[in-house]
C-alpha cells in the first residue's frame, strides 16, 4: 500500500520538478507526455490483439476473426517448438505443437497462415525470439511470392533474446552469438525492409515473472543499452537503427503506478539516447512502445472479474500514450482465448477508444500532484537500478551473474507472501471468494493436430529440390561460422523449403546451446 495519503505543490518543489524540463510538449523532447504531437487525436492506438493457435488454418480464421472485428495490426502467437527450433516431428517438439501458438514448420506453412490478408497493408508483429531471424525471413519470403516490395512490409518481430535468459526462457544460443544474430536482423532490416521494426525490448515478461514495475522497466532499458551498445561495437551508426527500436511494456493492476512508469520510460529512454549515445534523429530519442494487459492477475475464480481488471490495465496504457495494445481474455487464466473473449477483449479497447473520451486529450494527467510525483519516484528507482548495473560493468555480465533473475524471484516472492497474507487482495481469490465458480467454455485445441502438422513436414521434405535446400542450409552454417551476415543465407534456405528446425539446427552447429547459469 502507498504510505503517503496525498501529494502537494511540496512534493513537486522537493523533486525539483520543472515542468517545462522534465514533462515538454506532446510530441517534443523528454516526450514524457507523448511521442506524437496529436497523439490518438491523430491516429489511435493500434488495437493488436495476440493470437495464434494449432495450424496455420486455424490462426488463419482467427485473424480474420479479429480483422472483421475492428483490430488494425495482427499479432503472431507462435507454439513452443517454431519458438526454440525445432520442427513438428521433433521429438523434442511432442506433445506441444500447436499448444501455446501456431506451428509453423516451413514457407508453406507461413504461406497459409496468411492466406487472403494483405501484408502490404497490415502491420504484423512476430512473438519470436531466438529464431525470429527465420520467421522474419519467412515473412519476407512470402511477400516475394506475391510480389509485395519490401518497403511496404510493416511489423515488428520480438527478436529480444537477454529477455528470455531473464524471464521468458525460448533460448537457444549463448547469449554473444544470439546477439550477433540480432544485429545481423538490425543491419539487414535497415537496408531492405526499411518500415520493419526489429526488435521489441520487452518488459512484459519480466513483470509477468514478478518484477516491480521499476524493475520491470529499468532491466527493459538496461537490456536496450546492450542492444544498442552490441550494434555501436559492430559497426553500425546510431541513427540508421535506432529508430526502428521498438518497446513492449506489461499494464499491470497499478492504475496510477503503470502510467506513470510508461511517462518515465520515454523521459529516460529520450535522455539515453540523446545524451549518451548522443543520437541526432528525434525518431531515435522516441520511445514507441506496445503493451498487453497483465496475464499473471487473471484468476481462474470469478474469471468475469478478468473482464473489469483488463479494462483498467487498458486504461493505464493509454493514458500511459501506448502505440499498440493487446487486452487479455477474460478466460486465459484457463486456455487460449475463445472467440468470444477476444472478442470481449477488443470490445474494451474500442469503448476506451470511442466512448470514454480518454483518446480525446493527451497525457490529461500531467501537472497532477500525484501522478508527477509518482513518474519521478520511479524514474528515480531505474536510475538506482542503473548504477547497480553499470557496477557490475553492464546488463549482460549482471544477465550471466543471474542478479537479475535473482531480483525478480526476490520480489516475486515478497509479493506473493503479501498475498498469503491477505495484505495484496485478490478479489474472489483471497477476497469475497465464493464456494463454486461458473463452468466457462473454453479454448481446446484438435488433437489431431499434431498427427496433421507431423505429416505435412514430412511431406513438404520429400517433395522439395533435395539439393538445393541442403546446399542452402550447408550456407547458413558457413555464414555462421564465417561471420558473414546471416540473413540472405536464412532467406535463401527458407525459399528452397528449409525447415525452421533445419535452419536452427544449423546454427546449433556453429554456435551450440546456452547453458543456463546457476543462481546460487
Ligand atoms: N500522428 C502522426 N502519425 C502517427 C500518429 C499521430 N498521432 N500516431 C501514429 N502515427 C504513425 C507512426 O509514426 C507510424 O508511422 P511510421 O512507421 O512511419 O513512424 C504509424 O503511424 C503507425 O504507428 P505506430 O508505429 O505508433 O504503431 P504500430 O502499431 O504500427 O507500431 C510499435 C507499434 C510498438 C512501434 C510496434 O513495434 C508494434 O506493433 N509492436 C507490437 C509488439 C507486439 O504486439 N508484441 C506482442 C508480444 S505478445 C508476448 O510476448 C506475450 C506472450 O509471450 C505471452
Amino acid at each position: 500500500m502507498r504510505d503517503q495519503p496525498f501529494f502537494t505543490q511540496q512534493d513537486l518543489d522537493d523533486a525539483n520538478f520543472d515542468p517545462h524540463r522534465d514533462l515538454g510538449e506532446p510530441g517534443q523532447f523528454p516526450y514524457t507526455r507523448g511521442i506524437q504531437p496529436t497523439m490518438y487525436r491523430g491516429r489511435l492506438w493500434t488495437m493488436r490483439q495476440y493470437a495464434g493457435m494449432g495450424d496455420a488454418e486455424a490462426s488463419n480464421l482467427r485473424y480474420k476473426f479479429l480483422l472483421a472485428n475492428g483490430t488494425a495490426g495482427l499479432s503472431v502467437a507462435f507454439d513452443l517448438p517454431t519458438q526454440i527450433g525445432y520442427d513438428s516431428d521433433d521429438p523434442m517438439a511432442l506433445g506441444e505443437v500447436g499448444k501455446v501458438g501456431v506451428a509453423i514448420d516451413s514457407i508453406e506453412d507461413m504461406e497459409r497462415l496468411f492466406a487472403g490478408i494483405p501484408l502490404d497493408k497490415i502491420s504484423t508483429s512476430m512473438t519470436i525470439n531466438s529464431t525470429a531471424s527465420i520467421l522474419l525471413a519467412l515473412y519476407v519470403a512470402v511477400a516475394r511470392r506475391h510480389n509485395i516490395p519490401l518497403g511496404k512490409l510493416s511489423g515488428t518481430v520480438q527478436n529480444d533474446v537477454l529477455k528470455e535468459y531473464i524471464a521468458r526462457g525460448t533460448y537457444i544460443y549463448p547469449v554473444h552469438h544470439a546477439l550477433r544474430i540480432v544485429t545481423d536482423m538490425l543491419a539487414w532490416t535497415t537496408t531492405n525492409v526499411p518500415e520493419w521494426n526489429t526488435i521489441s525490448i520487452s518488459g512484459y515478461h519480466m513483470r509477468e515473472a514478478g518484477s516491480t514495475a521499476a524493475q520491470e522497466l529499468a532491466f527493459t532499458l538496461a537490456n536496450a543499452i546492450a542492444y544498442v551498445q552490441t550494434a555501436l561495437d559492430a559497426g553500425m551508426e546510431i541513427d540508421a537503427f535506432a529508430p526502428r527500436l521498438s518497446f513492449f511494456f506489461n499494464a499491470h493492476n497499478d492504475l496510477f503506478e503503470e502510467i506513470a512508469k510508461f511517462r518515465a520510460a520515454r523521459r529516460l529512454w529520450a535522455h539515453i539516447m540523446r545524451d549518451r549515445f548522443a543520437a541526432k534523429n528525434p525518431r531515435s530519442w522516441m520511445l514507441r512502445f506496445h503493451t498487453q494487459t497483465a496475464g499473471s492477475t487473471l484468476t481462474a475464480q470469478q474469471p468475469e472479474n478478468n473482464i473489469v481488471r483488463t479494462t483498467l490495465q487498458a486504461l493505464a496504457a493509454v493514458l500511459g500514450g501506448t502505440q499498440s495494445l493487446h487486452t487479455n481474455g477474460y478466460d486465459e487464466a484457463l486456455a487460449l482465448p475463445t472467440e468470444e473473449a477476444a472478442r470481449i477483449a477488443l470490445r474494451t479497447q474500442q469503448i476506451l477508444a470511442h466512448e470514454s473520451g480518454v483518446a480525446q486529450s493527451i497525457d490529461p494527467l500531467a501537472g497532477s500532484y500525484f501522478l508527477e510525483s509518482l513518474t519521478n519516484d520511479i524514474e528515480r528507482q531505474v536510475q538506482e537500478y542503473f548504477a547497480q548495473i553499470e557496477a557490475m560493468s553492464g546488463m549482460l555480465k549482471a544477465i550471466e551473474r543471474g542478479w537479475v533473475q535473482q531480483e525478480i524471484q526476490n520480489a516475486a516472492y515478497r509479493h506473493q507472501q503479501q498475498v498469503d497474507s491477505g495484505e495484496v487482495v485478490v478479489v474472489g481469490v483471497n477476497r469475497y471468494s465464493q464456494e463454486e465458480d461458473p463452468d466457462i467454455p473454453t479454448q481446446t485445441i484438435d488433437e489431431n493436430l499434431e498427427r496433421q502438422q507431423v505429416d505435412r513436414v514430412r511431406a513438404l521434405r520429400l517433395r522439395r529440390n533435395q539439393q538445393r535446400c541442403q546446399s542452402a542450409i550447408d550456407a547458413v552454417t558457413d555464414a555462421a561460422r564465417n561471420g558473414a551476415n546471416l540473413m540472405p543465407a536464412i532467406l535463401e534456405a527458407v525459399e528452397s523449403c528449409a525447415t525452421v528446425g533445419e535452419i536452427a539446427g544449423a546454427m546449433r552447429k556453429v554456435f551450440g546451446e546456452y547453458r543456463e547459469s546457476v543462481v546460487v
